[in-house]
């Protein structure tokens, strides 16, 4: 068959245009709210090993496709109909190209296979040094505990930011505490499932300092894509600094302005007022609040994001989330209690104001690293 010029340059054009939204799509994947967060860029041993797998898997896929491809276009140009020719003749059956084809694939896919399970084999190992971190996952967001590092038999917790020394190996216990989650961070080290019931572990060590974005990767609910967290890493002095300030609880709220014209003092009373909720859910450290359903607000300003890291945590952000947190994450549990109709019966603006205050005043003195992706 002789494909005619026109339909040719169409079929080019068709092809050149299905390449664009994939380009597009590989742009604006994983980008959040400080960037892309790309395997592609490693900043952990975990993470690194993976790349360097992928490097010898695409030169082999691309070498097959050279290969195919060129024959293929070779044998359509060489062996195109003709008017003068007749009828070419018949050929069936060839065994030693049926064996070279059947063999050759099969190497490939053993070295891929021997390639892999090697990488499998050294990210599976757990590393004696390694600090603890226990990280478990809620409809729709993530719990950080430290075993090691809490007091009373207690663990150290926190939300959303999890905390880390570079050049220190870390084993995380990964648990689902609802549904399965999954714990991602790419520039760090792969995926692992959080399954309830069962433990998973996951071990890597971050390379440099960083505010590493990282997202929950298996679909768990109507919130799984507003599912973030992220992975601070610290050199070891400033990591030990901000254990050592953040495994003391914070000191009572003092009067005075606050976020938002609020009163730190008032806010924390507004908190611990039962009828206001807040603690039935929430735990502050070295307060009556000692709720578990929600994340644990200990040092609540110095979270980089709410909303399980979704949105920067401004005063004014906070404010829009005690007003409405439906409007923000659709389905969460807050917002079955914290409606717009709840908050005009329980919560004036001023309270709003002093709760805010109250959650900003709680603050750790720990410079982030610049670097954010
Ligand atoms: Cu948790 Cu998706």
């Amino acid at each position: 068959m002789r494909i005619p010029r026109r339909s040719m340059v169409r079929l080019l054009r068709a092809g050149a245009l299905a390449i664009v939204p994939l380009l597009l799509a590989a742009c604006s994947s994983a980008v959040g709210l400080d960037g892309p967060a790309t395997t592609l860029e490693p900043a952990g041993d975990q993470a690194r090993r993976i790349v360097d797998l992928m490097g010898p898997i695409f030169w082999m896929g691309l070498g097959v496709f050279v290969i195919v491809e060129g024959i293929l276009v070779y044998t359509v140009i060489r062996f195109r109909r003709s008017p003068s020719a007749g009828i070419p003749s018949q050929i069936h059956d060839n065994t030693q190209i049926e064996i070279a084809w059947t063999i050759a694939p099969a190497l490939i896919a053993v070295i891929i296979a021997v390639l892999t399970f090697r990488t499998q084999v050294e990210n599976a190992v757990l590393p004696r040094n390694a600090l603890h971190i226990t990280a478990v996952g809620h409809q729709w967001w993530f719990e950080f505990q430290y075993p090691e590092q809490g007091a009373e038999g207690k663990p150290l917790l926190t939300a959303t930011d999890m905390y880390i020394p570079v050049g220190q190996p870390v084993i995380v216990t990964l648990k689902g505490h609802d549904v399965v989650h999954n714990f991602w961070v790419p520039r760090l080290a792969g995926k692992v499932y959080m399954i309830p019931g069962k433990v998973n572990y996951l071990s890597f060590t971050a390379e440099e300092p960083g505010v590493y974005l990282a997202a929950c990767s298996e679909f768990c609910g109507e919130g799984h894509a507003l599912m973030r967290f992220r992975v601070i890493a610290l050199s070891s002095d400033q990591y030990n600094q901000w254990l050592s300030q953040a495994k003391v609880a914070p000191a009572a709220a003092a009067s005075g302005p606050g976020a938002l014209q609020g009163d730190p003092a008032r806010g924390e009373a507004v908190f611990l007022d039962p009828k206001r909720q807040c603690a039935t859910c929430h735990a502050v450290d070295g307060t009556d609040a000692k709720g578990i359903i929600g994340p644990n607000l200990t040092y609540f300003g110095s979270r980089t994001t709410i909303a399980a890291g979704i949105l920067p945590n401004t005063p004014e952000n906070l404010a829009r989330w005690l007003h409405d947190p439906n409007a923000i994450k659709p389905g969460n549990l807050m917002g079955r209690v914290i409606k717009p109709e709840w908050v005009q019966q329980n919560l004036s603006e001023q309270d709003i104001a002093d709760l805010v205050a109250y959650l900003h005043s709680m603050k750790l003195s720990v410079d982030l690293p610049v670097a954010s992706k």
